[in-house]
């Protein structure tokens, strides 16, 4: 049993996680069916399936929270969500930009260092459900993080150009995650997305993105 009072600072959170798994089973079925050759086709495949029970999971946890399905968008469109970046991602046709700026750089940063922080969290509170929920999601995002990284890896050998068009992608996304730090009041939370980002972006040689409050 958890209090009323955690299920309603939860409930932001729910929504952090639900509605970007719900991007994500439609922009990485736009990847997919834009994917210029079959490997990374069949990757983009898989993922809209981890996406797809991720989705189940999160709206599972929606209901048995008993928060009502009226305001599960609300508190989405809320100023401080990922909402913007996630819309912004929903627009995009690229397939690599696609994968850059959602596998690589969000689920870079926010993948596994954010879901084992929040499965703690939430397990010493007393919610269990979505602590098991964090701790499936890991090995799934790994995996997503890992096939982005590879692709990153490639596009910069092929031609080193492409580092310019993947560092303005970069920009392009922390920009818009910003607003989840809520003006620095989540300091803590931004530094170690930031961190776990940048543990994978800079050995590719991509600089920091310069953000102030
Ligand atoms: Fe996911
Ligand atoms: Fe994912």
């Amino acid at each position: 049993m958890v209090s009323p009072q955690y299920l309603e600072r939860a409930v932001e959170q729910f929504a952090n996680n639900y509605w970007p798994e719900e991007a994500a089973t439609r922009y990485i079925a736009t990847a997919a069916a834009n994917a210029p050759f079959e490997e990374l086709k069949k990757c983009a495949l898989f993922q809209v399936a981890d996406e797809q029970r991720h989705l189940e999971m999160d709206r599972d946890i929606f209901v048995r929270a008993g928060v009502p399905e009226r305001d599960w968008l609300p508190a989405w469109e809320q100023p401080g969500t990922t909402c913007r970046f996630f819309r912004h991602v929903l627009e995009l046709e690229d397939p690599y930009e696609i994968l850059v700026k959602a596998n690589f750089v969000a689920e870079g940063a926010a993948g596994p260092g954010t879901f084992a922080v929040l499965a703690d969290g939430a397990e010493a509170r007393g919610d269990l459900l979505t602590a098991v929920n964090h701790r499936a999601r890991v090995r799934d995002e790994t995996r997503h993080i890992s096939y982005a990284r590879s692709l990153v890896r490639a596009l910069i050998e092929d031609d080193p150009s492409n580092l310019d068009v993947i560092q303005q992608w970069q920009d392009e996304s922390l920009q818009l995650f910003k607003e989840v730090a809520k003006g620095g009041a989540r300091r803590a939370w931004w530094e170690g997305f930031l961190g776990s980002y940048y543990k994978i972006a800079t050995p590719l040689g991509l600089k920091p993105t310069p953000i102030s409050f």
